[in-house]
Order: structure tokens, then sequence, then C-alpha cells
């Protein structure tokens, strides 16, 4: 089944939104994978938005990562990518909807409080890089015939 990398950012930490954010995956019905709290390093910052390393913004977003800890997730089910990105809203808070993470929690895109990825593969991608091989565990999510037929 598929999967996604979702991650509480450094001002989504520090505000206490943890639970709130989490609870929003697991009552949707989303199977939570992996599950941890950590501090960024610089590099890694980098190499996971990596695609945006030429944009004005890229020093000020490297720092607003690692500037504090982080809450790693890896959640699973069907379309859980693009499901997980409609539950976070747009980039920039203030066009969210509210209902999603940014559109009830934040103003600014660049205080924007958590992360998904925006596709399978960068998905895939972006739970090695964060997970490596250890930390992403398979069980059976026992409610799982009240969600699925
Ligand atoms: P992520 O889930 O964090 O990847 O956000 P996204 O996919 O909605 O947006 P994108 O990948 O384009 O940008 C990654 C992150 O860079 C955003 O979530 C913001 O934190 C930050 N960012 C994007 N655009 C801007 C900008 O114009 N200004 C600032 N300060 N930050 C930006
Ligand atoms: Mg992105």
């Amino acid at each position: 089944t598929e999967k996604t990398y979702v991650m509480v950012k450094p001002d989504g930490v520090q505000r206490g939104l943890v639970g709130n954010i989490i609870s929003r995956f697991e009552t949707k019905g989303f199977h939570l994978k992996g599950l941890k709290l950590f501090q960024c390093p610089k590099e890694l910052a980098e190499t996971h938005y990596g695609d945006l390393s030429e944009k004005p913004f890229f020093p000020d977003l490297v720092d607003y990562i690692v500037s504090g800890p982080v809450v790693c997730m890896v959640w699973e089910g069907p379309g859980v990518v693009k499901s997980a990105r409609k539950l976070i809203g747009a980039t920039n808070p203030l066009e969210s909807e509210p209902g999603t993470i940014r559109g009830d929690l934040a103003i600014e895109v660049g205080r924007n409080v958590v992360h998904g990825s925006d596709s399978v593969e960068n998905g895939e991608k972006e739970i090695g890089l964060w997970f490596g091989d250890e930390g992403v565990i398979e069980w059976e999510q026992a409610m799982s015939p009240w969600l699925r037929e």
C-alpha cells in the first residue's frame, strides 16, 4: 500500500501542535508506520529540500527546519500521498482552506507547521532519507475491517 512522509516542522513542535496534527491523520483512518522526534542536521535539510536550492528563501528554509526538533512520520493508506497534501492544505497558509492543517493553524509560508511528500516517488525517497532501513514498522491495524471494505 502507498506510503507518505509527513513531518511536523519545528514551529509545530514548539507550538504544541504535534497531537493535533497526528490526530487528523489517525482519525482520517490512515495507518501509522513510523514516528520519531528528531533534530535534523543541516545536510539532511539541504538534501530534503534540494529541489529548492536555487530559491532566494532556501537558506532561511534550511535554518527553519534545523531550528528545533521535528516529528517525522510515515503514514500508509490508499491514496495517502494526495490525501495527506489535501489535509495539509496549500503551501501559503493564507490560501489554505479552513479545515486543513495550515488553514487552521498557520499564517505564514515560512512557518507552515507541516510537510507532506508531493508524489509517491518522492514519498519513498523521503522515507528512506529520514528513516533509513530502521523505524518503519509493519503491523496490523485491528480496526482495518471498519475502515476498508
Ligand atoms: P513542503 O510540504 O514543506 O514541501 O511544502 P510544499 O510542498 O507545500 O511547498 P514547497 O515544496 O514548494 O516548499 C517547501 C517549503 O519551503 C514550504 O513549505 C515553505 O516552508 C517554504 N517556502 C516555499 N515557498 C516559500 C516562499 O516563497 N518564502 C518562504 N519564506 N518560504 C517558502
Ligand atoms: Mg514540497
